[in-house]
């Protein structure tokens, strides 16, 4: 197939990396559940919101006005002037001699300038996978790269499995290729940052890639393709043979691995599955639940779905210490169509989506308490498709507390929301100042700003890049969007925010690739035009207000991907492209050092302060957001200097006074409709049911409130304290006590849902995987799981469909794992 299509190369790019960057699970290329309506409908308009408790259809509408940072006024944008000079002497080229389908890009290490490229060409011609690989190796952040191919021997590197790269600053790099014909697997393992590299055959077939206990670099741990659990404590020298039938496997904290067993010889009884738990690298081994459909990590919480005995239904089961004890989350049981998503985790709280029965392609964000037992309805209609895993749920990682996705509101159209204080309330993002309402707006005065992210890639529309931010550049999110009632399938714009997400402006006309450098203190963007050559950069000192244009080359060329070191520390930003003649294409990279742009170090008059959350300073309660506000000190729009590699956020947390709204209703308990108080749940009112907690823990008691997971606010209002026994009142009525009770078990059902959780948890380092599907030849090989990155496409693949690549024809589950995610069940 593919013979048809216009003889085009797609590129696809990727973002970046490091770790705890990702919670989404992009782009599917089945997935085509709803559709964007173009045009849309909704009386109510935005979203839906709910306020905390439980449960929350008695929640009431946010009461709450967006807050926002007082505007600086923007500049003239004549700052930076006779910059093409200097840009031009820090403008360097290097073309690989290399027709390669797909490179992929790793940042070896933390501010070491290694980079490894490995470009890979590969046909899959019927069950022969023919390959070639050729492995490059820069030391200068990629102004020039030595070919070093001899060092991996020729081997085919598999470019699914991508390089992996040892946790911290290891310097240790794996590569997996294949050898003979595919039948066997070898390793090339480098601890010198990928100076050497040693090779090693290995006494199976690696299914997976192959991970690193995120605590010690040396043990490393993966699944062969016959599901058997293998583990090298001397960085994959030597390998023991752990467990037999594994059908997922995790790393968890303290050395410890977490994985689930099929008892009969194969994982497609999911809902028998054993989790089974060693903290000694295999030596012993300890079951720590049964009848377990799949299991996920997030924060210090793990969560398990266990069948409930009633026909197909399972729940979730919630464990922080290490899966001795477990407790029931009160959230409702799905069926074997449904799922659940862990859309984001840490210490603290998780939140958690919870798929609706029928395929409507929507659920229902819950947010947990500390514990990860009780929940808080905090989002309905949330957009999640079930078949192709995607949700635009994004983490705002440049401010505390906020989050952005997307619901599907009445009529199919989607519609982006923001949420400030960690799911608490959802609100529609403010119209940027300098835009106009589109047509999907109803009014042309009132409409708000939609953000792309991973949905709208998986629908292909021309959406390059997912939202960014990143935590050291406080403040600033970039991402495309559009302005109306409902996202917009036409070309979108790139948008800037400076406090978070409150208020936007449109940054850049059309789709655009973007990174940020030097901690937010420089933007750069290059257009994105799959079909025209290009040759300009463009870049911002002033958080994309204004926009100077820099032609990097005379010669213009096929544009795939801007790559510059994750963490957002760099100065230097790797332009990726190939030149296209009649007889050959050829991957070229070009990398500025913008350094000599920004000439000065930052000194203490260019910081200005800034109260996060705020739009008045002076108001004392002004800026309160879970419990403390925040000062920081950032750069002025108008300086132009350098933050330099060791720039720390500056910030002075201030506890708040703590209102009502600091707690949540603990479980029994509800808010009524705009009451503060939390009110003890009638419904519950003398039911004994006496599995809720199931482990040491059997009296729990409760003042009806509980605080908000992370929130700091000390003195003030308190609750007024009520003791109550919660042994006899604590399971809502949606399971039986016989739950978990082993006996008639229900039936498993061997059917394949989908995904479900996506972590944080992560390894490694950054790897960022620049794509060019292979074309001008005779295939089109069309894979998205090449780009291993972030595990978005990954995961997305593996979803695409369930049924077909998860089971091969003996029955065994095709499991895929990386580092960065969790599929859970
Ligand atoms: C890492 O694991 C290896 C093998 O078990 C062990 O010898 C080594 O001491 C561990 N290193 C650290 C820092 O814990
Ligand atoms: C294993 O398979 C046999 C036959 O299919 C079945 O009777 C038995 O219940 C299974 N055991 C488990 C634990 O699934
Ligand atoms: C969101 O991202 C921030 C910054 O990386 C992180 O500290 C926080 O724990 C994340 N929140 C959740 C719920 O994952
Ligand atoms: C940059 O390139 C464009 C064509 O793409 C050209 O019109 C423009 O004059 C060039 N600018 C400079 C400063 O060379
Ligand atoms: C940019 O690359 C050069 C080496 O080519 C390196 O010395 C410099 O530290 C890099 N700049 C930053 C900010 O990473
Ligand atoms: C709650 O507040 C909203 C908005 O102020 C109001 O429309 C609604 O009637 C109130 N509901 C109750 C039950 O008081």
């Amino acid at each position: 197939m593919g013979l048809l299509l216009p003889l085009r190369c797609v590129l696809l790019l990727s973002a970046s990396l490091l770790a705890a960057a990702s919670d989404f699970l992009p782009g599917s290329e089945s997935s085509v559940q709803p559709l964007f309506a173009r045009r849309q409908i909704a009386e109510e308009g935005a979203a839906r919101v709910a306020k905390r408790s439980l449960p929350a259809w008695l929640a009431a509408a946010p009461l709450h006005k967006i807050r926002r940072r007082s505007t600086e006024q923007g500049d003239s944008c004549q700052a930076l002037q006779g910059y093409d000079a200097k840009l031009a002497a820090n403008t360097h080229r290097y073309t690989f001699n290399d027709l390669s389908g797909s490179v992929s890009l790793a940042w070896v290490g933390d501010s070491t300038g290694v980079i490894l490229a490995l470009t890979t060409f590969q046909v899959p011609f019927f069950m022969i996978r023919l390959g070639q690989s050729k492995l490059y190796r820069s030391e200068n952040y990629g102004k020039s790269f030595q070919d070093v191919t001899s060092l991996i021997d020729n081997t085919f590197i598999r470019s699914e499995f991508g390089i992996a790269i040892g946790p911290e600053n290891s310097g240790k790099v794996i590569l997996t290729g294949d050898v003979s014909g595919g039948h066997g697997s070898r390793i090339f393992t480098s601890d010198d940052f990928g100076k050497s590299f040693t090779h090693r055959d290995l006494p199976f077939v690696p299914l997976m890639q192959i991970t690193y206990n995120p605590e010690n670099s040396t043990v490393l741990l993966v699944l062969s393709k016959s599901n058997e659990l293998w583990l090298s404590e001397d960085f994959g020298s030597t390998w023991n043979k752990v467990h037999n039938t594994v059908c997922l496997v995790k790393w968890g904290r303290k050395n410890s691995i977490f994985f689930t067993a099929g008892l009969n010889g194969s994982c497609i009884d999911q809902g028998m599955l054993e989790l089974r738990r060693t903290t000694d690298y295999g030596k012993t081994i300890k079951t720590v639940a049964s009848k377990i459909y799949s299991f996920g990590l997030g924060g210090r919480f793990i969560f398990a779905s266990v069948m409930t005995g009633k026909g197909t239904l399972r729940m979730i089961y919630v464990s922080v210490d290490q899966g001795e004890t477990w407790n029931m989350a009160q959230l409702p049981p799905v069926g074997h169509e449904q799922f659940y998503s862990i859309l984001a985790a840490n210490d603290e709280m998780v939140f958690m989506h919870v798929d609706e029965p029928g395929d409507t392609g929507f659920g229902t964000i819950y947010v947990s308490d500390d514990r990860g037992t009780v929940y808080s309805k905090s989002l309905e209609r949330h957009l999640y498709t079930t078949t192709g895993g995607d949700t635009d749920f994004t983490n705002i990682t440049s401010l505390r507390g906020v989050f952005v996705t997307s619901v599907l509101a009445e009529g199919d159209s989607v519609q982006s929301v923001v949420s400030f204080d960690q799911g608490g309330e959802w609100v529609p993002l403010r119209k940027p100042a300098n835009s106009k309402c589109d047509a999907t707006a109803k009014d042309p005065e009132k409409c708000s700003l939609h953000i792309h992210a991973a949905y709208s890639t998986a629908m292909r529309l021309n959406v390059p890049m997912l939202p960014l931010s990143e935590p050291n550049a406080v403040g600033l999110v970039l991402a495309h969007g559009s302005v109306g009632d409902s996202i917009s399938v036409m070309k979108p714009d790139v948008y800037v925010s400076d406090d978070g997400g409150y208020s936007w402006i449109k940054a850049l006309d059309g789709p655009h690739h973007y990174a940020i450098l030097d901690s937010g203190g420089l933007l750069v963007a290059v257009e994105h035009s799959p079909t025209q050559p290009i040759n300009k950069i463009k870049f911002s000192t002033d958080e994309g207000q204004c926009w100077g244009v820099y032609n990097f080359t005379d010669d213009p060329i096929y544009f795939t991907g801007l790559a510059s070191e994750p963490g957002a520390r760099s100065m230097n930003v790797s332009i990726w492209g190939y030149r296209d003649s009649l007889l050959s294409q050829y991957w070229i990279s070009i990398t500025i050092d913008f350094r000599e742009l920004l000439t000065r170090d930052c000194a203490d008059k260019d910081y200005v302060q800034w109260l996060a959350h705020s739009d008045d300073i002076s108001d004392p309660k002004d800026g309160c957001n879970l419990g403390y506000k925040e000062k920081f000190l950032r750069l002025r729009k108008d300086s132009v200097c350098w933050n330099g590699r060791d720039y720390q956020v500056n910030t002075q947390p201030t506890p708040c006074p703590c209102t009502l709204d600091d707690f949540l209703c603990d479980f029994g308990y509800y808010r009524q409709e705009n009451r503060s108080e939390c009110v003890e749940q009638p419904d519950l009112k003398g039911k004994v049911l006496e599995f809720c907690l199931h482990g040491r823990e059997e009296q729990l008691q409760t003042s009806g409130y509980r605080k908000i997971p992370g929130d700091k606010c000390e003195g003030g209002k308190m609750p007024e304290r009520k003791e109550i026994d919660l042994s006899v009142r604590c399971v809502s009525d949606l399971v039986g006590p016989q739950l978990l009770v082993d006996g008639h078990s229900s039936k498993s059902v061997p059917i394949v849902v989908t995904v479900v959780i996506v972590m944080l948890l992560s390894i490694a380092a950054g790897v960022v995987f620049v794509k060019k599907y292979v074309c001008g030849g005779r295939f089109l090989v069309h894979r998205y799981s090449v780009l291993q990155q972030h595990a978005e496409e990954t995961a997305a693949a593996e979803v695409d469909d369930p049924l077909e690549s998860n089971h091969t024809e003996n029955g065994k589950i095709v499991f895929h794992d990386d580092s960065d995610e969790d599929l859970l069940e």
